[in-house]
């Protein structure tokens, strides 16, 4: 039996510059220090944090900068990726990053694992989308990778949620981007942010799942947009021998 990696999944942070903002009810900077703290009390320690998307709700330095600060203490290597609240421009002067706008693919091996991260966002709509050339890399660098399983972490949910309001805010061309996963079965899974609910479903053979988001949540499956808990969470995740499990903790 192989070593077990655990991992910590945060989405939907939308920091704003004031900590004392609030965002649909709820102090979004307060809220994500509860997560934090409470990834740092986590028995079975993650190895890695993964952030997905809507990190600012303002495009302000300041709110990536609160995001870097509420990190730090953690002690854990974390990766981010845009959603489309986020201006990479800022992030990468805070962060000391080269993104390109659209353009923020990468992608590593871990352990017995890959991960590739799409970026989704297509600044400044709510929707999401893949470039040609996005999907032409992602197609080859999977291809080869046939005897590794992998995750993908993106913003946008690539399949629909049944929320009619959200739903026209996912990824457009989710059929290209659908049809790369669908010929290659080592990827295990595909996680999201975005839908600021929990969504978990096994499509075609395809585990496609979101984090909640540490702002707040939605009702599920309903056509127009409604608030459904202020409460925080996240994604607990664990990698085992090519296994991939996964569960909400609420804060
Ligand atoms: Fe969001």
């Amino acid at each position: 039996m192989s070593l077990k990696h655990n991992l910590v999944q945060i989405s939907d942070t939308h920091l704003f510059s004031d900590k004392n903002l609030s965002l649909k009810g709820s102090n979004t900077y307060s809220n994500l220090k509860k997560t934090i703290e409470a990834v740092s009390r986590l028995k079975e320690k993650p190895e890695l944090v993964l952030l997905t998307g809507d990190l600012s709700q303002d495009y302000t330095p300041e709110s990536y900068k609160h995001l870097k600060e509420l990190l730090e203490p953690l002690k854990i290597k974390y990766y981010l990726l845009p959603g489309n609240h986020d201006d990479v421009r800022i992030i990468n002067k805070v962060f000391q990053y080269n993104w390109v706008k659209d353009q923020v693919d990468y992608s590593f091996e871990y352990n017995e694992w890959f991960f590739y991260f799409i970026d989704s966002t297509v600044f400044p709509n709510n929707w999401g989308e893949l470039s040609d050339k996005q999907l032409i890399d992602f197609d080859k660098m999977i291809s080869l990778k046939k005897n590794i399983p992998i995750i993908v972490f993106m913003h946008h949910h690539p399949v629909p949620v049944r929320s009619k309001w959200i739903d026209e805010m996912a990824l457009k061309n989710a059929d290209a981007f659908n049809k790369i996963i669908r010929k290659n079965p080592q990827i295990k899974a595909v996680l999201f942010g975005h839908v600021h609910q929990v969504f978990e479903e096994i499509i075609d053979g395809v585990f496609y799942t979101s984090a909640p988001a540490t702002s707040y949540q939605v009702v599920p499956r309903v056509d127009n947009f409604a608030v459904e808990k202020l409460v925080p969470g996240f994604k607990f995740i664990s990698l085992q021998d090519n296994k991939f499990s996964s569960k909400v903790i609420w804060v």
